[in-house]
């Protein structure tokens, strides 16, 4: 049974004092009791890993992981202004997403590097989450499937099995930080077609890799989202933000 999963990711947001409000917040939420069986982290800025790291520590239920947005696909060496994961890792972080469409769009971050940032992740005992997803051009002109399809198949070429024991985020492009959320209906349709596929790889892998799906998730989309088969939780951005958003999607 794979448990149900919820990230938050601040992107660049936060500041000292609004970081600590919201994990005071959240973690008192927390311990008002929360559905079993379930995971929840929040994605940082990198700068406040430390700061976030000690203060869920502080919280006297450990429900929330850690998690980082981004690493680098090097161990160590010289390469100015990145991150390795051993660092994520003595920070304490549980979980780190790579290849998020920003990162794609902006750094230009290719399926290969996405994949040796994803092992750096595995090498560490940490958990990837490896994001995917279609542009509007892309999905208007029919060819969704195919561009996820391309994008899991060269995950697949160097992850091999070790896919098992990674989370996918399917982020359609066209439903981040706009508001225009893909119907629980269509997304579950993409969500089986990423199984099947993993299926025709390794039966094994396809029934326990964590299929997370990002793009305006709400407290109120949340439920009929997470309701599908084949939707294992939510990468949550603008409504992770709000600490009380977060945990009314935690609880969705
Ligand atoms: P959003 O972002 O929830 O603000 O649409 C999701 C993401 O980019 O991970």
């Amino acid at each position: 049974m794979r448990p149900l999963t919820v990230i938050g990711n601040w992107k660049m947001n936060g500041s000292l004092a609004s970081n600590a409000d919201w994990v005071r917040i959240v973690c008192r939420g927390m311990e008002q009791g929360m559905p079993a069986g379930r995971k929840y982290a929040v994605c940082v800025p990198a700068p406040y890993l430390s700061q976030c790291g000690q203060l869920i520590q502080d919280c006297s239920l450990a429900f929330l992981s850690l998690g980082a947005q981004d690493v680098s696909a090097y161990a160590a060496g010289a390469y100015t202004g990145e991150v390795a994961a051993s660092m994520l890792k003595e920070l304490g972080c549980h979980y780190v997403i790579v290849g998020h469409s920003e990162r794609r769009q902006h750094h230009h971050e290719a399926d290969e590097q996405i994949a040796e940032k994803a092992l750096q992740v595995l090498d560490n005992d940490m958990t990837p989450v490896i994001c995917v997803g279609e542009s509007a051009d892309e999905r208007n002109s029919g060819r969704e499937v195919e561009i996820v399809r391309g994008q899991i198949s060269r995950q697949i070429a160097v992850l091999q099995d070790r896919l098992a024991d990674c989370l996918i985020a399917y982020e359609p492009i066209w439903a981040i930080g706009t508001g225009k959320v893909a119907s629980a209906q269509m997304t579950q349709d993409m969500h089986r077609a990423i199984r099947l596929q993993l299926a025709e790889f390794d039966e094994d892998v396809a029934s326990h890799v964590g299929i997370l799906y990002g793009g305006s998730v709400k407290p109120d989309n949340a439920v009929e989202l997470f309701a599908m088969p084949d939707i294992d939780g939510g990468l949550i951005g603008g409504a992770s933000l709000n600490p009380q958003d977060f945990l009314a999607i935690c609880q969705a």
